[in-house]
């Protein structure tokens, strides 16, 4: 028996990383899967986004664990693209009960981070994105009458600034740190209103995880090769984590285990905050 066997779970930004992460994970655990990706490249962003065949390598996993997939090509920057898509999952799964809000790009490197561009397509889909997905999800959860559990991705970025440098408060630098600050407004407002339907609603703080968005040739020459001495250190001296330490916080929370954990921001940093 799974935790999470008879539940249907929507992962935004799922085609790899983190949200691969967590689809395959939850569908061990006996969850039908629905991913949305927008798979393509944004001119705002100089490391390579996912593809389509990410997108199928997620449904591939998904299925060897025996549950159902749908994959849906999707922007969530684009309201009605997700609203089309939240639409369809209920349409084909018959409802959503877990939620992972994951989508997010980092475009603080290159010329294209010094672009206004970089400013708003990381508004766009680390805050916009995130308010668009659980506007779409919440009439239908609470229709069901059946619960269930919301998680959005923040980082540790949420709450501190990482800035060492003049070139770093770029647009898409900062953009990222304003979106990620801002996703905990809307948990807290959304985990006030929905508790009374069983409905929680939860934010997962990471550190640096190993997936494209830190692990590419960029990340390291921009900003880590000149970065001062304790720059994303942490109190034990480890990391990056991997997508699967992250997966372990976000299915806690998605779980009966944290039954009355609703409202909360649970980092997975290795003390990163303390310091
Ligand atoms: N990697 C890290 O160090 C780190 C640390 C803290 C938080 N985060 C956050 O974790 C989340 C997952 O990132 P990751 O590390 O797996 O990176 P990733 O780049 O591997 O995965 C992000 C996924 O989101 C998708 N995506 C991006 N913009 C989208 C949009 N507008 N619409 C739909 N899909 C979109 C991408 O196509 C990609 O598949 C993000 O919110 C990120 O900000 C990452």
């Amino acid at each position: 028996m799974g935790r999470f066997d008879g539940k249907v779970a929507l992962v935004t930004g799922g085609a790899r990383g983190q949200g691969r992460s967590h689809a395959v994970r939850l569908a061990a655990e006996g969850a039908d899967v629905a991913v949305v990706d927008v798979v393509r490249q944004f001119d705002s962003v100089q490391y390579a986004m996912s593809t389509p065949e990410d997108l199928a390598e997620t449904e591939k996993l998904v299925r060897e664990h025996g549950r159902q997939f749908l994959g849906i090509v999707g922007d969530v920057r684009d309201v009605e693209q997700v609203d089309a898509a939240v639409a369809q999952v209920e349409e084909q799964f018959g409802g959503i009960d877990l939620v992972c809000a994951n989508a997010g790009i980092l475009p603080s490197t290159g010329p294209h981070a010094q672009r206004l561009e970089a400013w708003h397509d990381t508004v766009a889909t680390n805050l916009s994105g995130v308010f668009y997905t659980l506007r779409a999800v919440t009439p239908g959860m609470v229709e069901r009458d059946r619960g269930g559990a919301i998680v959005i991705t923040g980082s540790t970025s949420t709450f501190r600034g990482v800035a060492y440098k003049v070139e770093m408060l770029n647009p898409g630098h900062m953009a990222y740190g304003a979106a990620k600050a801002g996703v905990l407004a809307l948990m807290r407002n959304y985990a006030m209103a929905l508790g009374k339907y069983g409905i929680r609603v939860n934010t997962v703080i990471p550190a640096g995880v190993d997936t494209p968005m830190i692990s590419n040739e960029f990340f390291t020459k921009d900003l880590q090769a000149d970065a001062p001495p304790g720059w994303m250190a942490n109190v034990m001296e480890r990391g990056p984590v991997q997508p699967g330490d992250i997966s372990d916080a976000v299915l806690f929370l998605l779980s009966e285990q944290a039954k009355y954990v609703t409202g909360t921001a649970l980092p997975v940093d290795m003390g990163t905050l303390l310091i």
